[in-house]
């Protein structure tokens, strides 16, 4: 089945709140909108204030779809430069640029013990993912971040520095959890080292898992191939867009040693 073409809209910012430690959720109202969106998939978005102000950035950001509901739209953004930063600036009725909603999302599967791994700014898509899998399986969340600002509702919390929950990488415990909770697939989105650690220990016990994968992009929507990514099995590989073919894949069909 072809992909619906991502639209281009400029909405109203329903409301903008603050969170600690940088964080910040932007609301948008759109009912037709809502009803197109899945988890794992994102929006690049930009503030439509650059259109007056130049010294706000050009470029779209890519942002995941962290909640939806009939009629909001919501994404749960962090500071960390310009573009970030302006979209945090973007108030209530100051209008947003949307380009979305973009890329696969996650397979939603029903009857099994689902692991769920975020890290960082990886947290958002699998809220939704969670809403969307919680009625049909059983899940266990692990999350982890630098510390106690990058911290959000979870079964298990892991921080670098140990000032919340436990003091490590997520993914340290991993083989206990998934031996102990029968995991029998596995959703993980964050940096790719912990993509990577979190395949190398899970693959050993076959289970199935699929990452959304960080990349820099610039257009968003397929045509600079800027984000491309090494995909596929053995000699059987290609770059594929992390925009357009992922940002989810099939975590054994990435090439971790190339990334
Ligand atoms: C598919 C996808 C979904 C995303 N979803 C979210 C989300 O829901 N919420 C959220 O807060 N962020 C999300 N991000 C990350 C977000 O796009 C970047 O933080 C943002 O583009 C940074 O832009 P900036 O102009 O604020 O900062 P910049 O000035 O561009 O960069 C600031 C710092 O962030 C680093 N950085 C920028 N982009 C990335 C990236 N893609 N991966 C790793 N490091 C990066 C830069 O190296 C630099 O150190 C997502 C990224 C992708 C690819
Ligand atoms: S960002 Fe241009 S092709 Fe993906």
């Amino acid at each position: 089945m072809s992909k619906p073409i991502p639209l281009y809209i400029k909405r109203e910012i329903y409301s903008s709140t603050e969170l600690t430690g940088n964080y910040f959720v932007l609301r948008i109202l759109d009912e037709e909108l809502a009803l197109k969106c899945k988890p794992g998939q994102f929006f690049e978005l930009r503030a439509a204030k650059m259109e007056t102000d130049c010294s706000l950035p050009k470029l779209f950001k890519p942002i995941s779809i962290y909640d939806v509901t009939k009629v909001i739209i919501s994404f749960l953004i962090k500071k960390r430069g310009s573009g970030t930063n302006s979209l945090s600036k973007s108030t209530t009725t100051d209008l947003l640029e949307m380009i979305g909603p973009l890329g696969n999302g996650f397979p939603i599967v029903s009857g099994r013990n689902v692991l769920l791994v975020s890290g960082g700014i990886g947290y958002p898509p699998l809220s939704y993912l969670y809403k969307e899998l919680i009625a049909q399986n059983q899940i266990y969340w692990i999350h982890g971040g630098g510390g106690s600002n990058d911290v959000f509702p979870c079964n298990e919390v892991w921080t670098i520095d140990g000032s919340y929950g436990n003091k490590g990488m997520v993914t340290e415990n991993l083989e206990n959890i998934l031996t102990e909770k029968k995991i029998d697939l596995i959703y993980s989105c964050g940096p790719i080292p912990m993509l990577k650690e979190c395949f190398r220990k899970a693959s050993k016990l076959n289970i199935e898992q699929y990452c959304s994968l960080e990349a820099y992009m610039a257009c968003g929507i397929g045509s600079c191939y800027g984000c491309a990514v090494p995909i596929g099995k053995n000699d059987q590989w290609n770059y594929l867009r992390v925009c357009q073919e992922g940002p989810v894949f099939n975590a054994e069909e990435v090439l971790w040693n190339l990334l």
